[in-house]
């Protein structure tokens, strides 16, 4: 039986820092052109709150220009929409990210639309989600999770996955139908799965590459993956666990992991997988929207 490797995507997305922080600096000295992110959160649910705090970190970290702007819960539609467009108009802010989820009164469809497709460093815009499903990757802006899922793919497999079958597992617009999209850019033969799927083990079964969205932890079996395949676990779940009489709370994937570990060739954990490629690339667009603003192709 094979044994499969840990797919160490901190350590990527450090060495992918690397080089967005030089790249920033080039532009800084050529151009006198600093990357401004602007990321936007409305109330106080903690989880958005960490991803916030460690994208303006990272931000910093690269050299960029880092704003956030915290929104009391009770904000409203109208206040939202003005933030956005006042960051649109700001020259010195070339990405803008509005956490999701947005407090229930607020659209999200129309605050996500309101953004600047070149400012969309999510990839939400749906002028950024026709280019990728129409296979215009490189013009695209491109959502950062399954761009990040995709590096560490490619790092697996190659960038043609010719005669590779795909299984996606989960059909989100943040990650299952974009992850799709670039799987099927790179040629490989994509099925989206859902909650609604039959015999689900069966299908993850066939997937040379197995990415996991659906938010359930551990569903993923070690023994619904095919021997040799590259096993994406996009899942960030908060599980509550005992040890020792005491109650705490730990990160656990969608994929039991030591059960795909066991078979596969190569499996992301959780965390320090897919949770530090997305940040990184969030980056990685942000530095291209600035470029792109100035007219220095990439
Ligand atoms: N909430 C969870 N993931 C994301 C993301 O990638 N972008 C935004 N804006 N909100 C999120």
């Amino acid at each position: 039986m094979t044994h499969g490797a840990r797919i160490d995507g901190k350590a990527k997305a450090a060495e992918l820092a690397t080089r967005i922080s030089s790249a920033t600096g080039a532009l800084k000295e050529q151009h006198g052109l600093q990357p401004g992110l602007a990321v936007v959160i409305v109330g106080e649910d903690p989880a958005s709150q960490v991803y916030v705090r460690n994208k303006k970190r990272t931000a910093e970290s690269c050299g960029f220009h880092s704003v956030q702007h915290s929104l009391p819960a009770d904000t409203s539609e109208a206040d939202v929409l003005a933030m956005v467009e006042a960051l649109n108009r700001d020259p010195a802010i070339h990405g803008i990210l509005v956490q999701l989820p947005l407090p229930d009164h607020i659209d999200e469809q129309r605050v996500t639309q309101a953004i600047l497709p070149e400012k969309d460093v999510d990839g939400f815009h749906y002028i950024n989600i026709g280019k990728l499903a129409a296979g215009d990757t490189a013009d695209a802006f491109v959502p950062c999770t399954p761009a990040g899922c995709m590096l560490m793919i490619e790092d697996q497999v190659g960038k043609d996955l010719s005669g590779k079958r795909a299984v996606v597992v989960g059909r989100s617009n943040i990650v299952g139908k974009p992850m799709a999209s670039l799987l099927l850019a790179a040629n490989a033969t994509v099925t989206i799965a859902h909650s609604r799927t039959e015999d689900l083990p069966g299908l993850c079964r066939e997937a040379d590459i197995l990415v996991a969205a659906v938010g359930r932890p551990e569903m993923i079996r070690g023994d619904w993956v095919k021997p040799g395949a590259v096993v994406i676990d996009v899942g960030i779940n908060r599980v509550e666990v005992t040890e020792g009489g005491e109650s705490r709370s730990r990160l656990t994937g969608d994929v039991d992991f030591d059960g795909a570990l066991a078979r596969a060739s190569a499996v992301t954990p959780v965390p320090g997988g897919v949770g530090p490629m997305t940040i990184i690339m969030l980056m990685s667009n942000t530095l291209r929207a600035a470029k792109l603003s100035a007219g220095i192709g990439d």
